[in-house]
């Protein structure tokens, strides 16, 4: 069992000569994750949230080698498509909560074949969001257990567009559930939790009384049920400090006050994080191509961008970035805007940022990239997908290859 670590890892926690040694022997951009990292931040959630069920929200991070270290911790993984199921099975993993967000029918015949026909024991729970996810289950011939994905009607998040609960998209309509509930129990089938999920990046105040809101709903509808059941997942959604004067969660008075929300239940409590275990595990790091000032600001091309790290053009999000230069402590400090190599104007990973006196060739390191940035780095302007590293004490290895021009065109077919 891993010990626990500090709250969170900020950036200049992390130590410069390992980063700059890592992107001069494999180039940049590289995403680096530190497995150790990893293991304490699941450590620190179990300490918290010790008797309920945590489940590894595999999107963050779906990196095989993280995958490998947090099956090894035993708690489950949490997943929203049939590539993300599989990969947790090859990963290790042997509790799976596959949770289908309108699902296709390949990912469904995915799933019923893979319970069907389970390469080891696993313990597999399909979690439905509408009735007819229900009824394209039942079709396919799947007889295993089932939860019911509600819509609270009650959202939180860092943006509008990772605000889940109160979506219309997600869930079964509140005062549905009932309907659906019984539906299920009566056609014999193994009705075994409720699930519910806010949205993502639960950090502020206003977001944590969200959070406890939709929680208290969701003990309400479970008591409500006249059925009985094995857990109530309330969601993944905790927040991480993303600017170095943010505070961390205090994840003893979260789990607290979610288990007060609750109230009486007679079934476990289970949470999917995904950005709280990976996130502070990673970095990025990318090389300056251009310093180039103008009258509003220094503009410091670099060569990450949008397409290696999506988060600031998607959601405006804030991420630390810091330079690795040895002699930075001797530069004049100027403010820059960090912009990427794409022919896009959100292509910017910073804003109004201070930088010793950056030169091309420096390297700088970009924080809490561990959760979501990999995951959704895409190839638009033909940019291949960058490396990723992954550190375990001392060690390194490559954990993903760096994507080649001629890789960029492997399924396109000669006309
Ligand atoms: N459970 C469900 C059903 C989810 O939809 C999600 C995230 C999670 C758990 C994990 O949420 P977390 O603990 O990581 O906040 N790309 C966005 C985040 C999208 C989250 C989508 N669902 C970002 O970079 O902020």
């Amino acid at each position: 069992m891993t010990t626990e670590g500090p709250p969170i890892r900020r950036l200049a926690d992390w130590d410069a000569a390992t980063l700059r040694d890592l992107a001069d022997g494999h180039g940049t951009p590289l995403y680096v994750l530190d497995q150790r990292r990893v293991r304490e931040n699941v450590a620190n959630l179990r300490a918290a949230f010790h008797e309920e069920s945590i489940s590894y929200a595999v999107k963050a991070n779906t990196v095989r080698a993280t995958l490998e270290t947090i099956a090894e911790t035993g708690i489950g993984a949490e997943c929203a498509s049939a590539g993300e199921l599989q990969r947790a099975v090859d990963a290790g993993f042997d509790r799976l909560r596959y949770t289908a967000v309108n699902p296709p029918a390949g990912d469904l015949d995915h799933v019923v074949d893979l319970a069907a026909d389970p390469p080891r024991d696993l313990d597999l729970v399909i979690t439905v969001g509408a009735a007819d996810a229900f009824e394209a289950l039942a079709e396919r011939g799947y007889d295993g257990p089932l939860a019911i994905r509600v819509n609270p009607g009650v959202g939180a998040g860092h943006h509008a567009k990772v605000t889940t609960g109160d979506a219309p998209k997600f869930g079964v309509p509140y005062d549905r559930v009932s309907e659906l509930a019984s539906e299920i129990v009566s056609r014999g089938f193994d009705l075994v939790g409720l699930h519910a999920h806010a949205g993502s990046g639960i950090h502020e105040a206003s977001d944590l009384a969200a959070h406890r809101e939709l929680v208290s709903r969701m003990g309400e509808l479970a008591r409500e049920l006249d059925h009985d059941l094995d857990f109530l997942n309330v969601g993944g959604g905790l927040g991480i400090p993303y600017r170095p004067t943010d505070e961390p969660l205090d994840l003893d008075s979260v789990a607290a006050a979610t288990r007060e929300a609750v109230g009486e239940l007679d079934a476990r409590l289970g949470i999917e994080p995904g950005r709280y275990v990976v996130a502070d595990a990673g970095v990025l790091l990318t090389t300056v191509n251009t310093v180039k000032p103008t009258p509003e600001t220094t503009v410091v091309g670099v060569d990450a961008g949008m397409t290696t790290l999506l988060r600031p053009a998607m959601y405006d999000a804030y991420h630390e970035i810091r330079t690795l230069a040895p002699d930075a402590d001797e530069r004049e400090s100027v403010t820059a805007t960090v912009a990427g190599p794409i022919c896009e104007t959100a292509d910017v990973l910073g804003r109004g940022r201070e930088l010793p006196g950056p030169e091309r060739g420096d390297v700088l390191t970009i924080g809490n990239a561990g959760a979501y940035g990999y995951e959704m780095a895409s190839n638009y302007n033909s940019r291949p997908r960058p490396a990723v590293v992954s550190l375990d004490g001392g060690e390194s290895r490559l954990a993903v290859e760096r994507e080649t021009l001629s890789e960029l065109t492997r399924l396109e077919i000669e006309q």
